[in-house]
């Protein structure tokens, strides 16, 4: 039995935060609404120039530092983005390069919000499989380009950023299953609905209409389905690992909005000093949000071994998922 284990983690952010009176001096929005409705106060935006890969390599290279791991011993890149500095190649192929380590598959996946948490299911099944055994997964976006900066109902909301996980593969003796307090990736649960494309989405790209396009959103509708789905896809995860809520050390959720991690916390009953909290700081990041803020609480000393972390997120597509872990 393979089990995926956490060995490092790592983060970077673009050094320009931007406020929200800052942004209320360019649209009609201001700082007291901005907070009441999402939690948000400040997001990072990257300089000119700066693009994902370049994020996504910063955090790559102190994820590796952090596990102790030199590049060359990586046997795989999976690097979840909605923001790719180019429509081809993948992104993950420019951090490869970067890294030095020509040879290994490098693929970018495609889940938006949910983006971190498909590709460390994508990695945990490679882990599983044997096909695998270290791998570099990576969130990392720069929504600031795709943001109609007039458009005051999603503009406020988004930031950029990159977080990035290393995986180990560690298998149990022959015969044996691994014991309930091994480290590790306990599940991964997916779900995608598209029928709901019109609600997110960004209205362009190379086969529509040959432009990157600008995000477009029905908040009030989305956040209605991230509170529905958010809530049966963390029940799905404890079910399948026959856990009650009380075994969760930490909540790890994307950050969208205060609002609806307050309400999946409730509905776990989980008090509030275990929930990780980053949207304030950093709106929301896309597929970088989850592993930004499992970063800061694996920084910071909250997050410790042997804890269990329960990650989630939802984004376009509708696309959402969980991963249950021990850290
Ligand atoms: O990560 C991917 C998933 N995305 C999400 O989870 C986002 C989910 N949605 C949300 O977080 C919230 O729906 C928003 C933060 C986007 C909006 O909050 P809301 O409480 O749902 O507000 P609303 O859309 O119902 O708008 C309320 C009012 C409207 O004015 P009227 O029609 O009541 O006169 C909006 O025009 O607030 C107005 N408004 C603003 N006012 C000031 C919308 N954006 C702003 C703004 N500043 N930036």
């Amino acid at each position: 039995m393979i089990k995926s284990v956490f060995i490092g983690c790592g983060a970077y952010l673009p050094e320009r935060s931007v406020s929200n009176d800052e942004l209320a001096a360019k649209v009609d929005t201001s700082d007291d609404w901005i907070v009441a409705r999402t939690g948000i106060s400040n997001r990072h935006i990257a300089a000119d120039g700066e693009m994902t890969s370049d994020l996504a390599f910063a955090a790559a290279v102190e994820a590796l530092a952090s596990a102790g791991m030199a590049a060359g011993e990586l046997d795989l890149i999976v690097l979840a983005t909605a923001t790719p500095d180019e429509t081809f190649p993948a992104t993950a192929t420019q951090v490869q390069a970067r890294l030095g380590v020509a040879g290994i598959p490098a693929f970018d996946v495609q889940a938006v919000c949910s983006g971190f948490v498909y590709a460390l299911a994508v990695a945990d099944n490679f882990i599983k499989a044997g096909q695998a055994r270290n791998v570099l997964v990576i969130g990392a976006e720069t929504f600031s380009r795709i943001l109609d900066w007039e458009d005051r109902t999603t503009c406020v909301l988004f930031g950029d950023g990159a977080g990035a996980v290393v995986l180990r593969a560690e298998t149990s003796p022959s015969g044996t299953s691994p014991a309930s307090d091994q480290r590790g990736i306990m599940s991964t649960h997916l779900h995608a609905d598209g029928r709901h494309h019109d609600m997110l989405y960004v209205d362009g790209g190379p086969s529509s209409t040959g432009t990157a396009g600008f995000l477009r959103m029905r908040g009030r509708e989305v956040f209605r389905h991230a509170v529905s789905n958010l809530t049966s896809v963390v029940a799905e995860a404890l079910a399948a690992n026959d856990l009650s809520p009380d075994a969760i050390d930490w909540l790890v959720p994307h950050q969208a909005n205060k609002r609806i991690i307050d309400h999946t916390a409730r509905k776990l009953k989980l008090p509030s000093e275990k929930v990780i909290l980053t949207v304030a700081e950093h709106g929301n990041t896309s597929a970088a949000s989850v592993p930004l803020a499992l970063n800061e609480a694996v920084t910071d000393g909250r997050i410790k071994q042997g804890d269990v972390i329960l990650m989630e997120a939802m984004g376009g597509g509708f696309t959402w998922g969980a991963v249950l872990a021990r850290w």
